[in-house]
Parts: C-alpha cells; structure tokens; sequence
C-alpha cells in the first residue's frame, strides 16, 4: 500500500496505473474508519484493479465548529485498516495541500441544498461538493463508492457527478449496522456503551414505520408515531423524521413510487448528532 500527503506525487502514481488500463476505484472518507468503511473497500475492490482511498477531514463541510474539532482522528489505526483491507494507495493531504490559503468557491445543489439534511446543516453539501470535486479532479477514478447511511450525501455526488459530466460510475453501498441495528458510523466512538445500546431505537424507528407505510398507513400518521416514540425516550432527541422522495428530499405525504421514497431520521444523544435512513422497499 502506498501513502502520498501530495497531490502532485500521487496524480504521478494514479498516472501509472492510468497507463496500463488499470480500473481506479475511489473511496473517500474522514477516516475514523470502521466497517462499513471496509464495505465500501471491499466493493471498489470487486469493481476496480486499483483501489484509492483519501482521509482528510474535511473543514468546508463541518458548520459546527465543536463537531469538527471533535471528530475523531486516528490514522495509524486507519493505515493499519486499509492496509489489511487490502487497499493499494491512501491520500492523506493537510488543509493547505488541499485548500491552500482560499477556498471560497461555492457549489450550490439547487432544492438538496435548503431541504432536509441541508436545512439543518447549511453549507454542509456545499462543503462536500467542493472537496469530492477536488477529490474526483485529483484522482480522475473510473468508479467512487460511497454508503447509503448518508443517503442525502449519496444524491449531492449523483448530481455533481450527472451535471458537471464527470467520467465516473458511481456506487452506492448498503449500510452496515451493529448487531441491535445502528448505523456504523464514525461519531458512534463518541458515544458511551449504554449510548450505542439506546441509539438501536433509531433503526428500530425506521423499520417499524417503513412497515407502517408498507401497511398503507397514512404517512402523517406515522409520522406523529415516530414523534412520541423519541418523546418518551429519556436520552435520545429527535431532530426529525420525513419520509421524502430521493429526487429532492422534500417531504410527502403519500407514496407515488417506493423505488424513490425513502425515510430518514437524524437524532442526538448526548452531544452526538446521528442520521439514518431507510428506503422504502428495502
Ligand atoms: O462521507 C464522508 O465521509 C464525507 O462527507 C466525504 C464524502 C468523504 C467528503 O468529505
């Protein structure tokens, strides 16, 4: 496995493969990796000849200052990871090699950008658009994976990619959950034991819901279900729960096409902010 923190020394690496016809599956993530960073290795790896792999985290994107100085950071324990990942580069660039001294450019997602996800984090998608922008310019990849846990993330990168015609396939890879259903992800370290234990709820939500709707219960109905299941539990605070449709994330009231609704919650314990989704014929 090769490491390079330069741009120019890896575009040099990337060229070589490029050479040979070689198929580049790219990966980013903010490390902290766990294992459903390993899924998304593990299918760039069935799709591509060689599999990349960034870690930066990344500032643009973060409009809570405490969450980005709080998110958690280990790299040796993330190099060790993807080298028994079988990974074959890593890109691990700090803020100036990414940024510089500006980065003042804004990409705007038009209705993802205000709805959901975006209304309660603003900047956030625009933050991502810029970096995977810069990401995919680097590493000119064949193919990019990324999970279906940020499913809102997932329709931002469908659009950069569909609108600005990057060359790219991209891959959405399934959630990968602990044994009582949370969502892995990299905040969970964040969160105690009995933390991980209570945050089952939230799976747990999503699941008896998109079975309510399956049953043709009426959308608002579950939706008012939802809201008093979290109001009596003590430790987790719901921030919402929509069931939209993935082409703008907008809220519906009733199904017209179950390939494109899906069900998405995020929830705080403790200081820890969680999101989770369901698509409805999952
Ligand atoms: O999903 C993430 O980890 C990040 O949003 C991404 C796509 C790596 C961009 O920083």
């Amino acid at each position: 496995m090769n490491t390079f923190k330069k741009i120019e020394e890896l575009r040099t690496e990337l060229l070589n493969h490029r050479l040979k016809n070689k198929k580049i599956g790219l990966v980013p993530t903010m490390g902290a990796l766990h294992q459903g960073h390993i899924s998304l290795i593990e299918k760039a790896k069935e799709e591509s000849d060689v599999v990349a792999v960034s870690i930066f985290v990344n500032p643009t994107q973060f409009n809570n200052p405490e969450d980005l100085e709080k998110y958690p950071r280990n790299i040796e324990r993330d190099l060790d990871l993807l080298s028994k990942a079988g990974c074959d580069i890593v890109f691990t660039p700090d803020v100036n090699e990414m940024y510089g001294s500006t980065h003042d450019l804004k990409i705007n997602f038009g209705v993802l950008e205000n709805s959901l996800e975006g209304k309660f984090r603003p900047g956030h998608f625009s933050g991502v658009g810029q970096i995977v922008s810069k990401l995919f310019n680097i590493f000119q990849p064949h193919n990019a994976f990324f999970g279906q846990k940020d499913l809102q993330q997932f329709f931002v990168i469908k659009k950069l990619i569909d609108q600005l015609s990057f060359p790219i396939d991209l891959h959405m890879v399934p959630t990968k959950r602990e044994i009582n259903g949370l969502a892995m992800s990299s905040r969970n370290e964040r969160l105690s034991q009995e933390e991980r234990l209570e945050a089952g709820l939230i799976y747990k939500a999503l699941q008896e819901s998109a079975d309510a709707i399956l049953n043709n219960t009426p959308i608002n109905h579950v939706i008012e279900q939802t809201n008093e299941l979290f109001k009596q539990n003590q430790r987790l605070t719901l921030e919402y729960f929509e069931v939209v449709e993935t082409d703008n994330f907008t809220g519906i009231s009733t199904v017209s096409d179950p390939r494109k609704t899906a069900l998405c919650i995020a929830a705080e314990i403790g200081k820890v902010r969680l999101i989770d989704n369901l698509l409805l014929n999952y």
